[in-house]
């Protein structure tokens, strides 16, 4: 039988409702920094993140509506009241609605990959994007990126290389859903874990 999900209009932002770029405080009742998750999948990331981080403010942008509709219902079963989540293009949204110099940290975990040479400009780590991550970016804020594909893996690095003027790498550190042998705990990389797969990250700081 399929599970019955609920929506939570104090979870969900609608794409529809966004008049310019969007003022955070407003969205969330109170000023904190924010962090935006890139890909939220089925929400496991902001679930625990939010938890273990009550003083942030999370907000996850998921493309896909049956991830995006088990994310809402998870959120809004939790009654965590510091994330959001919208149904939207990440790139599009970024680059319209998010305010310059207003988010400390973004989270990408485990991309589409989009292994196929033609559809390699699908991918969403690439330059153009990258610069509109820095724009939002506040002083000192960071990009942290997990992927369990090589080739990907390395464009990524190059994608970054190119602004090592505005980046340094930091460390990496788990997330607080992680358990051991884990990075960011999210269901994908347990799937890939399983399979044996490697999970390469990098984390970088807006200088
Ligand atoms: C491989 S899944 C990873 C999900 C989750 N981060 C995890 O680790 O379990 C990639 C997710 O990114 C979403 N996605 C891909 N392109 C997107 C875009 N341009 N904007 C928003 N979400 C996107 C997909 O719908 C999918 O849920």
């Amino acid at each position: 039988m399929a599970k019955i999900l609920n929506d939570y209009p104090s979870v969900a932002l609608k794409p529809e409702d966004l008049g310019g770029k969007i003022d955070f405080s407003h969205i969330f009742g109170r000023k904190c920094p924010v962090h935006i998750e890139i890909g939220s999948g089925k929400a496991a990331f902001l679930l625990n993140q939010a938890m273990a981080q009550p003083e942030v403010n999370f907000l996850g942008i998921e493309w896909a509506r049956k991830y995006y509709r088990y994310a809402v219902d998870r959120i809004g079963r939790w009654s965590l009241k510091n994330v959001r989540i919208i149904r939207t293009d990440a790139a599009h949204f970024i680059t319209n609605f998010v305010p310059d110099n207003s988010v400390e940290c973004f989270h990408i975990y485990f991309p589409d990959p989009w292994p196929k040479k033609r559809h390699h400009k699908r991918r969403f780590i690439v330059p153009v994007n990258l610069e509109q991550l820095l724009r939002c970016l506040i002083h000192t804020g960071s990009v942290r990126i997990a992927t369990d594909h090589t080739e990907y893996f390395e464009q990524i690095r190059k994608v970054l290389a190119v602004c090592s003027n505005q980046l340094e790498k930091i460390e990496f550190f788990p997330t607080a859903g992680a358990n051991v042998g884990e990075w960011v705990g999210t269901n994908f990389e347990r799937k890939y874990l399983k399979e044996q797969r490697h999970v390469y990250t990098i984390a970088v700081r807006k200088v």
